[in-house]
């Protein structure tokens, strides 16, 4: 079962789930890889609209099995809900047991974070996915797996809860959590949860070497990643390229292809340099027609010019083989459309991303401007039907990222995609 993995390249929101409920018609399993329910995957198909948070983009396929990585951070109630509301059977859907569970504290200690930023406050979704990664890296997080054992949680449970107690009422001067509370749910979720709970790495590596197709779903974008994105504005878990194998439990060998996918302008939701955002008429333009409006918390996103600078830098540390452009159609109808080429930073011109948040937000973009096309490419589905400034404005992102587009998104249910090349072969 080669592995193929499909990456946000930008900022997140980039139309993964529509691209990964498009390319899962040729794989017999879906893995999420990282973050939790702070990711937000709508899927359009003609059995509905979908707003998955946790459950795998693969889900309307009867042939595709749905995995949660080791990697991922699960809400049991949020998971339920999803569960339930898709009606969904263990057959269909497996949770690693190595999974970290967002439990009721985490959220709790999220906002009160957020809050005490002030300022500097990261934008989080608040769902509790921080707190919960910190835990895990702290030794001091509930896996899914352990929800098996009630007895040893009853051995674990009360010392982690006595600490998230200490800093809620002590440094937050917040309520504290019922540890009895906690232990109730934790045996619901075992009743209700515990079919699915299984050691998903076993269930991967049999699948390998039965040469069907594997699809690697990331969530949120290569900018958000903990170690490669404008940290701190980030988010808590590695959506690049390495925690699609460290959050699932494969070799690089297992790949076949590693997927970027980009929208074909730039947007961001939360705090954090933006150097491309459009803070005028044209980006509001941009976010009405682009519905740039978050799936998760509902917030505006921020809305920008295609970034070439970051989107370079995004497809060099995943190593893209492969383009996926999204949203073509929004600009449909521009007089001009630009891409950001370099930045310039206290004078001096670079083509490279900063590490530094206080460099990226000094950044003034350089850009490049190309005639927009006029006629819809809404919903189109062939290479001919894209006007020839639309497809010399992909072979500029190509040129600049130094990879080759496969798919052009037109519109946000399944079908409305041009292949240019197939992802994965048929
Ligand atoms: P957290 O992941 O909730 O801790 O949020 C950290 C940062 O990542 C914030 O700026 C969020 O807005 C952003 N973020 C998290 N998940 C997503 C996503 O799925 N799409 C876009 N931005 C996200």
């Amino acid at each position: 079962m080669p592995a193929y993995a499909v990456i946000g390249g930008q900022w997140g929101d980039e139309g993964k789930g529509k691209i990964i409920d498009y390319l899962a018609r040729d794989a017999s399993a879906v893995a999420r890889y990282s973050g939790g329910n702070n990711a937000g995957h709508t899927v359009i198909n003609d059995a509905g609209t979908f707003k998955l948070h946790l459950v795998p983009s693969g889900i309307c396929w009867p042939h595709v099995t749905n995995i949660i990585g080791n990697g991922v951070v699960v809400d049991p109630d949020v998971l339920l809900g999803e569960i339930n509301e898709l009606n969904l059977t263990p057959e269909k859907l497996v949770v690693s047991d190595r999974a970290h569970l967002i439990l009721p504290y985490h959220v709790e200690l999220d906002r009160l974070e957020e809050a005490r930023r002030g300022n500097d406050a990261i934008g989080t979704t608040g769902r509790g996915v921080g707190p919960a990664y910190l835990d895990k890296v702290n030794r001091t997080g509930l896996r899914a797996g352990e929800l098996l054992d009630p007895e040893d949680l009853a051995t674990r449970l009360p010392a982690i809860v006595e600490f998230k107690n200490e800093v809620l009422t002590k440094i937050y001067g917040a309520d504290p959590v019922d540890i009895e509370d906690i232990f109730r749910a934790s045996l619901r979720w075992a009743t209700e949860l515990g079919p699915y709970i299984k050691p998903a790495e076993y269930f991967i590596a049999e699948a390998l070497e039965s040469g069907e197709n594997l699809i690697l779903e990331g969530a949120q974008g290569a900018l958000l990643d903990l170690d490669h994105g404008s940290y701190p504005y980030v988010t808590s878990s590695n959506p690049t390229v390495g925690g699609a194998l460290s959050g699932v439990g494969i070799g690089p060998r297992a790949f076949a292809g590693v997927a970027g996918v980009f929208k074909a302008y730039t947007t961001r939701v939360g705090a954090g340099p933006f150097p491309t955002e459009l803070l005028d008429e044209v980006g509001e333009k941009i976010r009405t027609i682009g519905k740039e409006v978050g799936t998760t918390t509902g917030r505006a996103r921020r809305v920008g010019w295609f970034d070439g600078v970051a989107g370079r830098y995004s497809a060099k540390i995943n190593g893209f083989d492969a383009l996926i452009i999204t949203k073509l159609d929004i600009l449909d109808g521009f007089d001009t459309v630009k891409v950001c080429v370099a930045y310039e930073i206290d004078g001096e011109r670079t083509e490279n991303f900063p590490i530094d948040s206080a460099l990226l937000a000094r950044s003034k973009p350089i850009y490049e401007e190309f005639p927009g096309w006029s006629g819809s490419t809404a919903g189109i589905t062939r290479r001919e039907d894209i006007p020839a400034n639309a497809m010399a404005y992909i072979h500029f992102i190509e040129d600049i990222l130094g990879v080759k587009a496969s798919v052009i998104s037109s519109g946000p249910r399944r079908e409305e995609t041009v292949v240019l090349k197939d992802i994965i072969p048929r």
